[in-house]
């Protein structure tokens, strides 16, 4: 069974090649987490490449979060991480309100971006909806602690799932606007990867909405925390049309349900959607579906098992989180301290 082809990262030309991500801490993970995300985060670390995974802790209370449900959210997906396969030795995983680089940084990165980048970001229209007077300021301002996570490290590359395409070329421009204003090149021109047959895992029960920790509806997700049984019965009950799957990819077009779980397949299998089509031409959802059931749970249970197991000992993830936290610190707090030299800022405290 072969993989599906991994495009090599190009190199940013002065910068040496660092990966930076982040997950909001703001409910369980869900599979499109898993897939979009986690799951290249943990190649990218196999591959040996230096690699920063942050549980975005700060941009999570861009909406209320309820307290202790927030510091049992971040554990869990600190565990889900370690149980999908990122080594906390090789890779460094933290939370972001541990290390202050990201809030101070995010302060400058507010006095560079500009009022009308930030009202073209189509996740905050989505997010406030009608409601924009009443939601928070730092949910507008999101993007810009976004950019600040990723340029305290110069990461030159961030896999991220299609969805945050726009945020990522606010990053770059904010770089570039603070090398331009302040005439030097200190920081990276990010690149996005986007990769793999599910960059954007859509809802169970409607192909045309991402799939997503917020979504009311349970039944429209995965859960990383779910068990086989349930994995099992979300998948069954998924939205579908009546036709049997097509013989060629091109038929899945205006199928969005169709499309997205062939896409999971794949996913799931290391395949190309085309393999999976090729292996299922007009094969009925009624075998479509419990092939797909098993897959998934074959591939998610081991890790709920080690999650649950990991959560067992919270004191010991926390122990984890932080000693992730203080090498975190080690290299955004020099690339900071540049920063405020450059911008003119005193920094004359007795050590
Ligand atoms: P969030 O849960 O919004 O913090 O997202 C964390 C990471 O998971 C980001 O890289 C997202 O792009 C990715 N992600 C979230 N939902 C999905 C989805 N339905 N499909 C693919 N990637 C996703
Ligand atoms: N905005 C991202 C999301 O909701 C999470 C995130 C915060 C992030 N900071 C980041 C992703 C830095 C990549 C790099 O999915």
């Amino acid at each position: 069974m072969s993989e599906p082809v991994q495009t090599p990262l190009t190199k940013t030309a002065t910068f040496p090649t660092r990966i930076f991500s982040g997950i909001q801490p703001s409910g369980g993970l869900t599979l499109g987490n898993y897939l979009g995300a986690l799951k290249r985060f943990v190649e990218k670390q196999d591959e040996g490449i230096e690699t920063v995974y942050c549980l975005v802790d700060m941009h999570a209370i861009t909406v209320f979060q309820d307290p202790v449900k927030l510091r049992h959210q971040t554990r869990e997906a600190a565990a889900g991480f370690i149980a999908a396969g990122i080594d906390p030795t090789r890779s460094i995983l933290f939370n972001q309100s541990q290390v202050t680089a990201h809030a101070e940084l995010g302060w400058i990165f507010n006095c560079i971006a500009r009022m009308g980048w930030m009202s073209r970001m189509t996740q905050f229209k989505d997010k406030a909806g009608k409601n924009s007077e009443n939601v928070s300021l730092g949910l507008f301002a999101y993007p810009s602690l976004m950019a600040a996570d990723i340029l305290a490290y110069k990461a030159t590359h961030v896999p991220v799932g299609e969805d945050q395409k726009q945020h990522l070329e606010l990053c770059r421009d904010i770089a570039i606007k603070f090398n331009n204003d302040y005439k030097v090149d200190f920081f990276p021109v990010v690149e996005p990867v986007i990769e793999g047959a599910a960059t954007r895992v859509m809802s169970l029960r409607d192909g045309t909405a991402k799939m997503s920790k917020s979504d009311p509806s349970d039944q429209s997700r995965i859960n990383l925390t779910d068990d086989a049984d349930t994995i099992s019965k979300k998948i069954r009950k998924a939205k579908t049309d009546m036709d049997p799957l097509p013989d060629h990819i091109d038929g899945l077009k205006d199928r969005p349900e169709a499309k997205n779980l062939v896409n999971i397949y794949a996913a799931l299998a290391g395949h190309t959607p085309a393999q999976v089509i090729a292996d299922y031409a007009g094969a009925q959802f009624g075998t479509f579906k419990p092939a797909l059931a098993d897959l998934a749970v074959a591939k998610l249970e081991p890790i709920t098992t080690e999650m649950n197991r990991l959560m067992k000992d919270p004191a010991e993830i926390d122990r984890i989180l932080g000693a992730g936290a203080v090498r975190a610190d080690a290299l955004a707090r020099p690339v900071l301290e540049q920063v405020y030299d450059i911008i003119g800022m005193i920094r004359s405290r007795p050590v």
